[in-house]
């Protein structure tokens, strides 16, 4: 049997994962989640469900306790940020994600330490998808709306060609037109190429665009399927989009 998934390459699996902060003390348990390359993977679900944790323990800043994370076949269980990313994993905290006293430019630059040597072909990269960044680079970061701080976040990001990139919660925060915008950006990015695994608590938005989606409750992945699935699915509407927008 041929089809689109089982010909795809995995780029991200995350099998039966357990991780917690605090000793003895579990927040995902026994979470599982794959994004194909090219995918957009969004994961939505309650307060409190593991997201942010989730996309933690990817990156290397939660205890893994049990189960395993590959990163196209090699185990990167528990590697610490700086390796994830020169492997090729990009990480957008929800908050905090740019430096404001410094430029859009010395911003770019701070992404790309690792490998300086390739940022005049990444800008170009970068403000093909954020022109209006490449035209104010001399600009504090301080100094900007919130949703062009998370323009300046993702390009950051993208600074260092990442075979994946981890969003939490690109919209929050943002006025309606500005949140519109910023799922625009992040369906530009993943049409680019890059394979892109997006927490988001306005969770019908999320599912409109994404290619699959995965609800967590609980530590544990409860429901998955295409976003469309998920949107017809009258036990996620039920449970997971009555309250959460439109
Ligand atoms: N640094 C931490 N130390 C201890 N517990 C934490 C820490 N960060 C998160 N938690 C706990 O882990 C649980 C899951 O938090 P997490 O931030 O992953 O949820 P979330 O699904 O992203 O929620 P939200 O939709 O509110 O962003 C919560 O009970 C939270 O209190
Ligand atoms: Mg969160």
């Amino acid at each position: 049997m041929t089809n689109a998934t089982t010909t795809a390459a995995p780029v991200v699996v995350v099998d039966e994962v357990h991780a917690g902060y605090l000793p003895g003390v579990n927040i995902l348990n026994g979470c599982s989640l794959v994004a194909q390359q090219g995918e957009l993977i969004g994961i939505i679900g309650p307060n409190g469900a593991g997201k942010s944790t989730l996309l933690k323990a990817i990156f290397g800043q939660v205890n893994v306790r049990g189960g395993t994370i590959k990163l196209e076949g090699a185990d990167i269980t528990g590697l610490k940020a700086n390796k994830l990313v020169s492997r090729g994993v990009g990480f957008i905290p929800q908050t905090n994600n740019v430096f404001p006293s410094l430029t859009i430019e010395e911003n770019l630059q701070m992404g790309l330490y690792q490998n300086p040597g390739i940022y005049k072909e990444r800008l170009e990269f970068v403000t093909g998808i954020f022109a209006e960044l490449g035209k104010r680079l001399k600009q504090r970061a301080g100094s900007l709306s919130g949703g062009e701080r998370q323009m300046v976040a993702m390009s950051r990001a993208l600074m260092m060609d990442p075979k994946v990139l981890l969003l939490d919660e690109p919209s929050a925060g943002l006025s309606p037109v500005r949140q519109d915008e910023a799922f625009i950006r992040v369906s530009e990015i993943n049409k680019a190429g890059v394979t892109c695994i997006m927490v988001e608590q306005n969770a019908r938005r999320c599912l409109q665009i994404c290619d699959r989606g995965y609800v967590l409750d609980q530590g544990r992945d409860a429901y998955t399927g295409t976003g469309r699935e998920l949107l017809n699915d009258p036990k996620v509407t039920e449970l997971y989009l009555g309250t959460l927008g439109t």
